[in-house]
């Protein structure tokens, strides 16, 4: 199984995604750490902690991060996800604490365990980069232990947060500029599953429905409900796993089409700030030779992907995690 931890900001479809991680089989999870942004850092933690109950996965350690943006003010999205973050779907949250410590030791511990045993991690960060970036500034040789890292944000066109930028990088700039940078600097293969691919996989309220039959107080029945609460709010039949589309680029990386390209985040544009700008020019296979310099990070960009595909994978790992 390829060794992950997830970084979250639980978040409905964060709650998506740490069901299929908790339980893919081709996945072992080691640790999750939180950071604010979805919803406030002590919503996130409950959150994290209530999926990870759900998906009988108790034994995952759960660290709580940066309850703030680098620089600006934390501006959460609640009016997405709901009062209390996770759809407020009255189910009972977890009466269980977070490890003590800071988000990145348990990263940094993790990955040093993982490096001392011959064993790279692949590091999947769906919430703004505030912990990666504070990782990677404050415990560069934590690098050693990354086998890549696979995130969920930006957009090589559109944004959500604002009509230029995506919510988790528009959240904290700064954080991903620096994890930009850091990942060029260390060597660290990045892919970014950006807005671009985002909403493709969906999950019909059909599905959702049968999912909370087969189990309604199990893993299944959440991700059925958390499904369920999308459709309801965009008054859709069908709705999109989101985050966990991230995941199941890990899991079954072929039914994701990437484009290696320099990628750059835009920290000073008044509406642009935020953005990933993807450099789609013609590179002829050499982004050697930019006399500017603004070529000198790259990055797997998912620009196609197969929606049936990672839609089919997630409802096929709930329903086997069902308790019939
Ligand atoms: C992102 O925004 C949030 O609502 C989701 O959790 C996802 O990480 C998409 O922009």
């Amino acid at each position: 199984a390829v060794p992950v931890v997830l970084d979250v900001d639980t978040g409905v479809d964060d709650a998506c995604a740490l069901l299929l991680a908790a339980l893919h089989p081709g996945l072992d999870l080691r640790a999750v750490t939180c950071v604010g942004g979805n919803a406030p850092l002590a919503d996130v933690v409950r959150n994290t902690l209530t999926v990870l109950d759900a998906a009988g996965r108790p034994d995952v350690p759960v660290a709580a991060g940066a309850d703030r943006p680098l620089l600006e003010d934390p501006v959460d999205a609640r009016h997405v996800h709901g009062e209390d973050g996770m759809g407020d779907l009255d189910w009972a949250p977890s009466t269980r604490a977070p490890i003590p410590g800071h988000a990145v030791e348990l990263l940094r511990d993790t990955l040093r365990d993982a490096a001392a045993a011959g064993e790279r991690v692949t590091v999947i960060p769906l919430a703004p980069l505030t912990n990666i970036a504070l990782l990677l500034r404050t415990y560069p040789l934590a690098a050693e232990g990354i086998e890549r890292i696979v995130f969920m944000g930006g957009s090589a066109a559109i944004g959500n947060a604002t009509a230029s930028a995506e919510f988790n990088i528009f959240h904290d700039p700064e954080a991903a500029a620096i994890v930009f940078d850091a990942t060029a600097d260390l060597g660290i293969p990045l892919t970014m599953y950006g807005l671009d691919v985002f909403y493709e996989p969906q999950v019909s309220a059909l599905d959702a429905a049968e999912l909370v039959a087969a189990d309604p107080t199990g893993a299944a029945g959440l991700g059925g409900r958390l499904i369920a609460f999308q459709c309801e709010r965009f008054d859709a039949d069908a709705a999109t796993i989101g985050d966990a589309g991230a995941v199941c680029a890990v899991a079954d990386p072929d039914g994701l089409q990437t484009r290696t390209l320099p990628v750059r985040v835009e920290l000073a544009g008044r509406y642009t700030r935020g953005r990933t700008v993807v450099d789609h020019r013609d590179w002829s296979g050499d982004l050697t030779h930019d006399p500017h310099g603004q070529s000198d990070v790259v990055v797997d960009v998912g620009l196609g992907i197969d929606g049936p595909r990672y839609a089919r994978l997630w409802l096929d790992t709930l329903r086997a995690g069902a308790r019939t």
